[in-house]
């Protein structure tokens, strides 16, 4: 069925060529080899023999982050009509990941009513089991610091700008500790660096020391998220694999870990405002290549189309060939777009819905790939020696067991080792009188989950 979704990309690009095929036959065998484990279940009776079953397999969750931008005022200040209850909606229905649009920045962190939503919509999302994105610590585009930074900055107060950094970095990143899973410790230092050509006049941009600082303070003000440096124009280069902008991440991230600065990860915003911005899979593939190069995981953070030169169907078959390309790619670890419905886009042009919320056709691409591709339902197999083993996508389970007279569904957990199930279906209920308690707990079903390496001898 994969295969048939892949042929039509390579169809509708109308240029197929060999190493087009090639490529898409890589990415695959990649996306087989690293997001999908083994798991097996095995049923037996109470002597360990055999007993013929039939299973469901229903995957509920993926590992892999499928993220979204979220607008924490509209989310909290929408109110009650078609456009709030569905954008609420989709949110809890359609992503594991989230990221607040504008709601962990800087200025609006300091402001009360901006952070009190903030915070209430992080409950909201966390209450639905997801992982949070926190973005960003410092992003030094004057639009986005505090009046009163710009200020000391123009002034010359270079001190007073650095203490500010540090005082914010200390003061959000307590506030937010095991709430968000990682965070954008900095955004864009490419094109925004004004605090740190301040405080180092004529050291490469690359290697300020106050880069360092800022991710050690960020590491001391929240012990476990995972620290990452975002930036754009990376991923969407115009399919240019050696640009300045790509060597200056590659160089800004090798000098933090050289100073053992506690990075974790590169966030590639991905924004494609125009269809010249475009890369093709091999590039995109040469560019993840090189930058998990630097040890660290990568994430596709702020992914969107828009601006010129795209169709309904270019954005398709595009967003398939870039998710197909990053999903495969070991070192990537999510996918977040930039928000998923026109209504609540900064440049109206958001990967899923229109404004009317019909479902666009790079959203039913990314519907098909994340919900139906890449995910493992399997539904009445058989097994006549109740043995099953199968290689399924990492992530969460639901797993229905029908033996004889028992049906049973058990949860199962399935990571990078695999996941074997042991079931023991004892005699026929009926045979068997204890509680209703008993029976489910002790005797009547009995389960056992255990890792592969202790499963497989
Ligand atoms: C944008 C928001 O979407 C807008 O609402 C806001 O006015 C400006 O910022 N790169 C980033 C994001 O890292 O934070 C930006 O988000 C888009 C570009």
């Amino acid at each position: 069925m994969r295969r048939a979704a892949i042929g039509g990309v390579l169809m509708s690009l109308g240029l197929l060529s060999v190493a087009q095929a090639d490529w898409i036959d890589d990415a695959n065998a990649r996306i087989e080899q690293h997001r999908k484990a083994p798991l097996t279940v095995t049923v037996v009776d109470a002597a360990g023999n055999a007993v013929p079953a039939t299973i469901n397999v229903r995957q509920t969750a993926s590992a892999f982050r499928w993220g979204s931008a979220v607008n924490s005022n509209f989310y909290m200040t929408g109110g009650t009509g078609t456009n709030a209850t569905q954008y609420r909606a989709k949110i809890a229905q359609l992503f594991n990941q989230a990221t607040l649009e504008n709601g962990h920045k800087w200025r609006q962190w300091e402001m009360t009513g901006d952070r009190n939503r903030s915070i209430a919509t992080i409950d909201a999302l966390l209450a639905q089991g997801k992982t949070i994105r926190g973005h960003t610590m410092v992003w030094q585009r004057p639009e986005n610091l505090p009046d009163d930074v710009n200020v000391a900055l123009s002034a010359g107060n270079v001190t007073a700008a650095v203490d500010r950094t540090m005082n914010h970095i200390a003061a959000i990143g307590s506030a937010n500790a095991g709430r968000v899973s990682e965070w954008d410790v900095v955004n864009e230092q490419w094109a925004h660096n004004g605090i740190t050509s301040a405080a180092h006049p004529g050291v490469p941009i690359e290697q300020a020391p106050l880069l360092a600082q800022w991710f050690n303070a960020a590491r001391v003000a929240d012990p476990s998220a995972t620290l990452y440096i975002n930036d754009y124009g990376i991923l969407a280069s115009n399919n240019s694999t050696n640009t300045s902008h790509q060597q200056s991440l590659f160089d800004t991230v090798s000098y933090l870990k050289s100073q053992n600065a506690p990075i974790g990860g590169i966030g590639l915003q991905s924004h494609f405002g125009s269809a010249n911005a475009r890369t093709s899979g091999p590039n995109l593939i040469t560019i993840l290549d090189r930058f998990a190069s630097l040890g660290v995981e990568l994430q596709v953070t702020e992914f969107d189309m828009y601006g010129s030169g795209w169709t309904p169907q270019s954005q398709a078959d595009y967003i398939r060939e870039f998710m197909t390309a990053v999903f495969s790619h070991p070192a990537v670890v999510g996918f977040n777009i930039w928000g998923f419905w026109d209504g609540q886009h900064f440049a109206g042009s958001a990967p899923l819905f229109d404004a009317n919320w019909n479902l666009k056709p790079s959203g039913a691409a990314w519907m098909d790939l994340v919900f139906e591709q890449w995910r493992t339902n399997i539904y009445g197999l058989h097994g006549s020696d109740g043995a099953f083993d199968l290689r399924a996508f990492l992530g969460e389970y639901e797993i229905d067991i029908i033996a004889g007279d028992v049906t049973r569904t058990i949860p199962l957990s399935l990571g990078v080792n695999g996941t074997g199930m042991t079931v023991v279906v004892p005699e026929p209920a009926a045979t068997i009188a204890l509680p209703i308690g008993a029976l489910l707990l002790g005797r009547r079903f009995r389960t056992s989950a255990v890792s592969r390496s202790r499963q497989i001898r």
